[in-house]
Formats: C-alpha cells, sequence, structure tokens
C-alpha cells in the first residue's frame, strides 16, 4: 500500500449547536479527482476548511504525505503542496491576469526580502523563474490572450479560471476547489471542467466540490456524497449513481433525476 496524498481521519466540526461536519473520512491520491457533493449546507466548504487550514477541526486528522498537519495555517500548507480556491471568485480584480498569477507564484519563488532589496543574482533568477512559471500557467489554461487584461474586465467563467491558475501557479500537488463551475453557462461549465483534467494530467490531485450530480460524475474517479454533515456514500461514480435509494431519499428527487 502506498501511502494516500491526502488522508482525513474522522474529521468533526461543530459550531455551537450545529455539527457542521460529522466523522468524516477520505483519502486522496497522487492524481486522483475526487468529488464531493451534496445539498447546501451538507458541510462540503466547511469540511474544505478544515482540511486547508481555514479552520481548526474540533476532532479528527489530517495527513498530508503520510505527515499530520492537522491545524496548520493555509500558508503552511501551500508550502506543502496543498492549495484551495473559494466558493466566491478570488481573483485581484484591479490586477492583470498576468500579475495575478504571479503573485500565485510568489510566495513559493520568493528569495527573501534582502535579495530583492539588493537586486541579487537570486532574487534575478527567482524573477526569471517567476516570469517562465506564469506563462507556463497562463498557457496551459488558455489564458494568454487575455494575459494584460484587468481581472474584473473579464467575462465569470474566465475569472474562475483564474481563481485556479492562482492557486496552480503555487505548484501545489493537490488543489481543492471549492464550487468552480457555480454561476456558470453550461459552455463555461465544459471548459472549466476539461480545465480540471487538464490540471490532472499535470500530475496534481484534485478536489472538488459541487451540487451538480453530472458535472462531478463525469469527471471523478470517486464521488464523496455528504449529507447533514455525514458521508452518505463513497465511491467510484457509477456505483454512486447505482444507489437512488439513497440519493432520493437525502438529497430529493431532483438529485435522483439529473443521474438519468
Ligand atoms: N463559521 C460558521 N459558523 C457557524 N455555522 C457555520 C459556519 N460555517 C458554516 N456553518 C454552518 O455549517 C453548515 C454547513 O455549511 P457549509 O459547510 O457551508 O455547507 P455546504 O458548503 O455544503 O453548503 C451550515 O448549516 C452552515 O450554516
Ligand atoms: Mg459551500
Amino acid at each position: 500500500m502506498t501511502t494516500p496524498l491526502l488522508k482525513i481521519e474522522q474529521l468533526s466540526k461543530r459550531f455551537g449547536g450545529l455539527q457542521a461536519v460529522a466523522d468524516l473520512s477520505y483519502e486522496v491520491a497522487e492524481r486522483e479527482i475526487l468529488g464531493i457533493i451534496g445539498p447546501n449546507g451538507a458541510g462540503k466548504t466547511t469540511a474544505v476548511n478544515l482540511v486547508s487550514g481555514v479552520i481548526e477541526p474540533s476532532s479528527g486528522r489530517v495527513f498530508l504525505d503520510g505527515r499530520d498537519v492537522t491545524g496548520q495555517k493555509p500558508h503552511v500548507l501551500v508550502e506543502s503542496g496543498l492549495v484551495r480556491t473559494f466558493q466566491a471568485t478570488t481573483v485581484f480584480a484591479g490586477s492583470t491576469v498576468r500579475e495575478n498569477l504571479r503573485r500565485g507564484a510568489f510566495r513559493l519563488l520568493y528569495p527573501g526580502f534582502l535579495a530583492t532589496l539588493f537586486d541579487t543574482p537570486k532574487a534575478r533568477e527567482a524573477r526569471a523563474r517567476t516570469v517562465a512559471h506564469v506563462d507556463e500557467v497562463m498557457h496551459w489554461l488558455g489564458l494568454e490572450r487575455f494575459a494584460d487584461h484587468v481581472a474584473s474586465s473579464l467575462p465569470y467563467g474566465i475569472q474562475k479560471v483564474l481563481g485556479m491558475g492562482i492557486g496552480l501557479a503555487a505548484r501545489p500537488r493537490i488543489i481543492l476547489l471549492d464550487e468552480p463551475v457555480a454561476g456558470l453557462s453550461a459552455e463555461e461549465t465544459d471548459h472549466v471542467r476539461d480545465t480540471i483534467r487538464l490540471v490532472r494530467e499535470r500530475g496534481i490531485a484534485v478536489v472538488v466540490i459541487d451540487h451538480n450530480m453530472r458535472f462531478i460524475t463525469d469527471l471523478c474517479d470517486r464521488v464523496l456524497v455528504m449529507a447533514q454533515g455525514r458521508e452518505l456514500a463513497q465511491g467510484a461514480p457509477r456505483d454512486v449513481l447505482a444507489n437512488t435509494a439513497v440519493i432520493e431519499a437525502y438529497l430529493g428527487k431532483r438529485y435522483a433525476k439529473a443521474q438519468r
């Protein structure tokens, strides 16, 4: 058995009287796409917040590459190779696409304050690497033609892809995407889906949240269904889809229909 890239063990989070996440366990292998699906309020975002260090779990553990990283802050986790995007679009609205991506790459390649101040060879080399890396990310996300456009002037779908790009610029080993297609047209959704496939082809594992059953089952190797903070089902898309009774009972007929 190889060590999973990400392993969540019995993770729980309580907000006052509300059990937002309860005893959640899952694993993500390298290059795997895991989908998390469930109705509003199921605890999907909280689960991602717990894993990415935005909030601390009430109990349970998070392992990255076999190392216990429970409770570590987001910027520390980024350096360990785990990044996440937020449900709302998070781009630097007044900056160009190129500048946005550069900010994503910055932390990893930043050579230190003094090196930058005195423009040492190390700082120049880091800058050249940043530029090359940003160009590469722009290329594989198809953002080159927007390189010098201000983020706020871009269509919403492109802003969503840019939000992913900022995360990818930090060279993660795993990226967690919270509703990357919320509010997008069918065409934009297809583009994001194809982009996520490309991300995986680059050797990066993906955890993707959505409430659209078709989108998730099309894209993912494995699916985790959540309801009221708990796991309802977990497995290959085919097996989860076959679990009609569960889906109907907990997610409503709408979800049961979406599979047909
Ligand atoms: N910071 C918070 N404080 C209190 N309750 C919260 C907080 N964040 C989320 N919740 C509650 O936890 C539950 C799960 O929310 P969330 O994880 O956002 O669900 P989802 O992303 O699946 O829609 C909801 O009932 C929500 O209101
Ligand atoms: Mg959410």
